[in-house]
């Protein structure tokens, strides 16, 4: 599902969604001006941010299946790393990665790194 485009600031914690609007082993995406983001949800909650795009062959990875704390993706099943954005196993790549914090309920992304 997608949200209205947010126009971000470097260096800003930004409230992006709240963690119950994120399904378990899902992700909602997060519209920004300059790119769309996977906001991640696992089994136990922990919540991760990355530029929805492969490092493949830019699938959406929004729409891939969350396992553990990686996600395959969609198109070819590379598995990404939630927490690093690196692709794992046997092949190389890497996207975007942004921190995530939790404040009552509400998810918040650093997108200074972007
Ligand atoms: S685009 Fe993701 S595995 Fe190919």
């Amino acid at each position: 599902m997608t949200t209205n485009a947010l126009k971000v600031e470097t260096g800003n914690w930004i409230e992006v969604v709240a963690l119950e609007d994120i399904p378990q082993l899902g992700s909602r995406v997060i519209r920004t001006d300059t790119m769309n983001i996977a906001v991640f949800r696992t089994a136990g909650d922990e919540v991760f941010a990355m530029k929805d795009e492969c490092p493949h062959k830019k699938g959406p990875l929004s729409q891939g299946i969350v396992h553990g704390t990686s996600v395959t993706c969609p198109l070819h099943n590379w598995k990404i790393d939630l927490a690093s954005g690196e692709a794992l196993g046997p092949d190389e790549g890497c996207t975007n990665v942004f921190p995530v914090k939790i404040e009552n309920g509400i998810v918040h992304v650093d997108f200074q790194n972007r």
